[in-house]
């Protein structure tokens, strides 16, 4: 069961805190922090590995049985934590600029977050344990058995939209070390 909404807090701090240092750097350089500079390419790298963390670890939790990692509830907290978190950061790595590929890997960011929210919803509509097990009989049969069908109808949309995301991050994080870091 997710139970209340703690994560949501946690990021919204950790997202106004990030803002204020943004705020502070442009501030005091008077300009947008580059993409490919200090600040900027920091928080690409540390933003994108949240997203890593995001993608991977709630998926290896999940498939290990062992109930010594932590709860599943948890460890959903932290995965929409991290899943929030990490995309702020590289929004800000951007720069404001969305061109080509790049421009694509935010506009799938973008939507990985939003299918998140929208997953997470449907998500607390089925009542489970503190460890993730779905409760028979706590809902009308039948309103269950919708809440289960729209789901797995996520997932299958959600997951893929992941893989894409990582496959092309992949291919700008190459192409722009190469080019704007390497090269340079
Ligand atoms: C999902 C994660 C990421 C997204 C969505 C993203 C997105 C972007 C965008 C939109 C730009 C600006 C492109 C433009 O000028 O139009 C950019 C630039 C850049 N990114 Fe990323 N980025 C991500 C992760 C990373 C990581 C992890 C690194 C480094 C390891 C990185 C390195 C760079 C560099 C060096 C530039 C500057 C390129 C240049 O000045 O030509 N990015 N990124
Ligand atoms: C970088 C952003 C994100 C990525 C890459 C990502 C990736 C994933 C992946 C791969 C799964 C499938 C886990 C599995 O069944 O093995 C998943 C599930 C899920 N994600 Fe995300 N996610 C992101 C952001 C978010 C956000 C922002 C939220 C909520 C606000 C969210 C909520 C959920 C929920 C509720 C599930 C379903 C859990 C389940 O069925 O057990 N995600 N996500």
């Amino acid at each position: 069961m997710l139970r209340g909404n703690k994560e949501l807090w946690w990021a919204f701090a950790v997202g106004a805190l990030i803002t204020i240092v943004y705020g502070t750097v442009v501030f005091f350089t008077r300009e947008i922090p580059a993409a490919s500079e200090l600040f900027g390419h920091g928080l690409g790298i540390l933003g994108f590995m949240l997203m890593l963390m995001t993608e991977t670890l709630y998926s290896l939790r999940k498939r290990s049985r062992s109930a010594r990692w932590g709860r599943m509830s948890s460890w959903l907290q932290f995965h929409i934590f991290t899943g929030l978190v990490g995309p702020f950061m590289v929004l800000l790595h951007t720069s404001w600029k969305f061109n080509g590929l790049a421009g694509a890997v935010t506009l799938l960011t973008v939507v990985i977050v939003i299918s998140g929210v929208i997953g997470r919803y449907i998500f607390t509509r089925i009542p489970r344990t503190m460890d993730g097990l779905e409760i028979e009989g706590t809902l009308s049969e039948s309103a269950l058995r919708q809440a289960r069908r729209l789901m797995a109808l996520w997932h299958t949309i959600h997951i893929p939209i992941g893989m894409a995301l990582f496959v092309s991050a992949f291919v700008h994080i190459g192409a722009a070390l190469y080019f704007a870091t390497l090269l340079k």
